[in-house]
């Protein structure tokens, strides 16, 4: 295992396959506008699988495949095949917004995806189109039910509450995820990227979240969440579980075992960094797998991020934190 200067293994890697998207959320790319990467640029299936073959090893267990929206990506169960065979990998998922799933998820559970985890943030036509600056509701519930015929389980849902916005429907949102067997995880508004606009005032705090949830629920938290963005609850009367991803409110740094990937093959080793390390022009220019390797090593053991924690502290502190201090990385080309 390959540990970082705070003692975090290397053990999740996140693969941005794309950094297209057919939705424009408000909280993640709401921009037509911007610098996409060039399909020169975009790493192909092969050194994709390649370095994944390189990362394993170094005790890489989780693969999670993101983009932009992944499901863009032509012949993406081409990807997941490959990757499925890669030895020590023990968990292949996929994010995604779910619109493209109605027509994919069968061909992706063949080639060997074990499960899925889809964004959903509310059930209303009218907010869903407000946020996602989409009118694909029905496409996205057609996806979720198509994922589940196709056993692509456990289904995961991942909400982002933002206040005034869709802050009405956490009820609604649970109640369904119960009725289908789902885990919903309601998700802390981030400030990633530059691009969303952020400010503290469209956040729900976890414990806000948990305060609505609990005028109609009885839950108890779940132990041993481990590396786990999501703290799992567990509702009374074995009606299932739920979690709450509270970066801002409850960072997590101290159990971040995640890499990213962009789709230009830079590695990227916190979700708030402002560059990423290229390894495409090492791909390219005819590197060993030894060299490649050794390049990964050096990134990772000398990796000190811990983004969300210094943001509680600024936040706490008299100087206060301001969101626009640094250029960080996108969400869409870091999936999340
Ligand atoms: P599973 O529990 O295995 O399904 O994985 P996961 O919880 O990592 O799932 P997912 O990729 O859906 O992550 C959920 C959300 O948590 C992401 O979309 C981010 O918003 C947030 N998140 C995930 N990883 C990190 C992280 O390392 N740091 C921060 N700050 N947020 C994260
Ligand atoms: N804050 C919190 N979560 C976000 N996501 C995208 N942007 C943000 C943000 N600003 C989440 C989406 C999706 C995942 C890939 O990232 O809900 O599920
Ligand atoms: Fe929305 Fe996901 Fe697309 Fe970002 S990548 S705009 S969160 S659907
Ligand atoms: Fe990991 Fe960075 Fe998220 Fe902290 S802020 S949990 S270091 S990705």
């Amino acid at each position: 295992m390959l540990f970082d200067r705070h003692q975090r293994p290397l053990q999740d890697l996140r693969i941005s396959v794309t950094d297209r998207c057919n939705f424009r959320c408000t909280y993640c790319m709401p921009l037509d506008q911007y610098d996409w990467i060039a399909r020169a640029q975009i790493l192909s299936y092969e050194e994709i699988d390649r370095l994944v073959g390189i990362f394993a090893p170094l005790g890489v267990r989780k693969l999670r495949i993101t983009g932009g929206e992944p499901l863009l990506r032509k012949d993406l169960e081409e990807l997941v095949g490959m990757l499925a065979a890669i030895d020590g990998i023990e968990d292949l998922c996929l994010t995604t917004n779910g619109s493209l799933l109605a027509e994919t998820a069968e061909a992706l559970q063949r080639a060997g995806l074990n499960r899925v985890t889809v964004s959903i943030d509310s059930f209303d036509r009218a907010t869903f189109a407000r946020i996602a600056q989409r009118d694909r509701v029905a496409s996205v519930f057609a996806g979720i039910a198509a994922a589940k015929e196709a056993g692509l389980a456990p289904i995961k849902l991942n909400t982002v509450v933002e206040r005034g916005v869709n802050d009405h429907e956490i009820l609604d949102l649970l109640d369904y995820a119960i009725e289908q067997g789902f885990e919903i995880r309601f998700i802390e508004y981030m400030d990633v990227g530059n691009v969303n606009q952020w400010t503290s005032d469209k956040l729900l705090s976890k414990r806000e979240i948990l305060e609505r949830i609990a005028v109609r629920h009885d839950f108890q938290p779940l132990r041993g969440r481990g590396s786990a963005p999501s703290q799992r609850y567990r509702l009374s009367g074995g009606q299932g579980t739920f979690g709450v991803i509270a970066s801002v409110t409850e960072p997590f740094c101290g159990a971040c075992t995640r890499a990213r990937l962009t789709a230009d093959g830079r590695l990227v080793t916190c979700l708030f960094s402002t560059y990423g390390h290229d390894l495409k022009s090492m791909l390219r220019s005819g590197a060993s797998d030894a060299e490649l390797r050794a390049r990964i090593k050096s990134i990772w053991t000398g990796r000190t991020d811990r983004y969300s924690e210094q943001r509680l502290a600024a936040i706490s502190s008299t100087d206060g934190y301001d969101p626009e201090a640094v250029h960080k990385l996108e969400m869409i080309s870091l999936g999340g």
